[in-house]
């Protein structure tokens, strides 16, 4: 009888490649739909077309417009009015510290977010005034001076006392503007911040539960909990985080999670932060997958020599 085995390994490696290299990205591109990025230059957004005066903006960003009622600036010590727990439990979510909020988020953007947060944010369908839904960050009407100027001030005060875009650190800016929302477990990262170690599992646990109740205020707020992100930079690819970020609507429609309105270079940093925490175990994973492949060549020596024993009486 002539020996099939060739013709079987060969039919076996065709629909191996024919599924590799055609089903699979076939049904890749039907399940998710391209988007292409705009670069994060926010189109729909108006430009800021007056100078701003730094002095006067941190008179409005303390003063006026209250932002600082509920956002910490402690790098111009301004500490928060509340732990992150209770101002969940008032707001749904813990308002960022805007140390660099100037750094991380786009001008435009800025600019629009104070004039109509579920606007800039891109949450309308979920935060509309007419019908009494307020989002709960409130919007500025002014200070009785031009109404623009006086956002450009806030603007570029924010800016003077983020850090440079050099000092702005992946792991900043996850924190600013992704970590209010998604845990980062690999990354120790909770919702309220990093997670420390304890010597007493008491602690521990106090902790935990803090963590807790800061979730279900956030579940109550989104719908749903926000996923942890540790692993997504695998399970996704980049471009589609990227897109994501930019307008959340275009993947998901009707989504809770808002733009974020952050600029082309923060973004490339979460993207960073985000291969730092999920791709950990490379190495690790390299050389598991070497072991196996050297144990699955000794085996299959093993199987070829005892299969011709077997065999050899036979034939
Ligand atoms: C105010 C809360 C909030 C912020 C801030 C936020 N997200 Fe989200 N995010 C959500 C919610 C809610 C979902 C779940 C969306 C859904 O299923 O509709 C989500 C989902 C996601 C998903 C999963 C999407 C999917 O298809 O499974 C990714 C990835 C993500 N967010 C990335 C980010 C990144 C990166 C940032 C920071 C630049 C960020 N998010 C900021 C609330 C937030
Ligand atoms: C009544 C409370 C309140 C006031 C006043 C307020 N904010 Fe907020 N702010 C919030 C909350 C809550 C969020 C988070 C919203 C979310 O994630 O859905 C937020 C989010 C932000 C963000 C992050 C946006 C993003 O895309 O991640 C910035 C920046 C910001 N606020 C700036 C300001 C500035 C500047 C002012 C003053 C002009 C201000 N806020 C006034 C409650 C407030």
């Amino acid at each position: 009888m002539k020996n099939k085995e060739p013709i079987i390994l060969a039919v076996v490696v065709f629909f191996s490649l024919v599924t590799y290299y055609l089903v699979e990205p076939y049904a890749h591109h039907v399940m998710h739909k391209h988007v292409e990025s705009e670069n994060f230059t926010y189109k729909d957004l108006a430009k800021i077309t007056v100078d701003g005066d730094a002095a006067n903006g941190k008179i409005l960003v303390t003063g006026a417009a209250a932002c600082t009622g509920c956002h910490s600036i402690e790098s111009d010590g301004v500490p928060a009015g509340m732990d992150a727990v209770s101002a969940a439990g008032a707001y749904g979510v813990n308002p960022p510290d805007l140390s660099n909020a100037g750094v991380v988020y786009d001008e435009k953007f800025l600019a629009d977010l104070i004039k109509n947060p579920a606007h800039a944010l891109k949450v309308e369908h979920k935060f509309d005034a007419a019908k009494g839904q307020m989002h709960p960050m409130v919007a500025f009407y002014g200070a009785g001076g031009d109404l623009d100027q006086e956002i450009a001030d806030m603007v570029v005060y924010l800016q003077s006392i983020a850090v440079s875009k050099d000092e702005l650190t992946p792991k900043m800016a996850y924190e600013n503007a992704c970590g209010r929302c998604h845990a980062m477990n690999y990354e120790k990262w909770t919702q309220i911040g990093e997670k420390p170690k304890f010597k007493h599992k008491k602690d521990e646990l106090a902790f935990d539960i803090k963590v807790l109740e800061y979730q279900d205020s956030l579940k109550a707020y989104m719908g749903k909990l926000p996923p942890d992100l540790s692993m997504y930079i695998r399970s996704r690819n980049e471009q589609f985080i990227s897109t994501l970020v930019e307008n959340p609507q275009n993947h998901l429609e009707g989504t809770a999670m808002p733009r974020t309105g952050v600029t082309a270079d923060a973004m490339e940093k979460v993207l960073e932060h985000m291969r730092n925490a999920g791709d950990t175990k490379r190495a690790e994973r390299a050389s598991v997958g070497m072991n196996v492949m050297i144990f699955s060549i000794i085996f299959a020596i093993f199987a070829f020599l005892w299969k011709k024993q077997v065999w050899r009486d036979l034939h």
